[in-house]
């Protein structure tokens, strides 16, 4: 289906599912090979990332654990700008190699501020994974070190990625269709 609609808005067929699990399998061998004999610790951030962090996980062949939290952010009480904490993360980091599963990078702030509360643990490394980096559009200072597809600054559904609740559900990504 090369057009949808989600909600009121019309989508065009951006990644094909086949696109999309060939560079799940691309990013899964090159973190296989990277973390070998390492058991790293792969923290997924929900809700977005259920299924590339599903998929991902799946086709890692080496020892690894996975766990899934959820991020809620705040303003600081002063103007200290955005706090983020993270719900469900009960893991010692403490001397693991951490990977972070995200499905998208924009601006970059939720990371941004929510890595030093991972790096407060003192984990041996932390990297981060993401399948699409809006590379353009991030501001904030981060390096995001597996990166699945550097897309354009436009929003995209699908593939765990939504639009107000829908379109989690499509198999591939969906671009927003310059016509709306
Ligand atoms: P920042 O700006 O903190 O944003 O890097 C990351 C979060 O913003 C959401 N986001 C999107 N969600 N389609 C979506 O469905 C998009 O095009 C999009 N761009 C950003 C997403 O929740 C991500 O974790
Ligand atoms: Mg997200």
């Amino acid at each position: 289906m090369a057009r949808i609609s989600v909600h009121d808005k019309e989508f065009d067929v951006y990644l094909s599912e086949e696109e999309i699990q060939g560079k799940v399998r691309e990013l899964a061998a090159r973190l296989a090979l990277d973390y070998k004999d390492k058991k790293p610790l792969f923290i997924a951030i929900l809700n977005g990332s259920f299924m590339f962090a599903s998929d991902i996980f799946k086709h890692l062949n080496i020892d690894a654990e996975i766990c899934f939290i959820k991020l809620a952010s705040y303003k600081g009480m002063r103007s200290t700008g955005n706090v983020v904490t993270a719900i469900g993360l009960d893991q010692d980091l403490y001397n693991r190699d951490v990977v972070i599963i995200e499905d998208i990078v924009d601006t970059g702030k939720t990371l941004f501020h929510f890595l030093p509360k991972l790096q407060h643990q003192q984990p041996a490394s932390l990297k981060i994974v993401s399948l699409l980096h809006k590379k353009e559009a991030t501001i904030f200072d981060l390096t995001v070190d597996y990166v699945g597809f550097t897309i354009p600054d436009k929003f995209v559904v699908g593939y765990g990625l939504d639009y107000d609740g829908l379109g989690r559900n499509l198999k591939e990504i969906y671009q927003l269709s310059a016509a709306t």
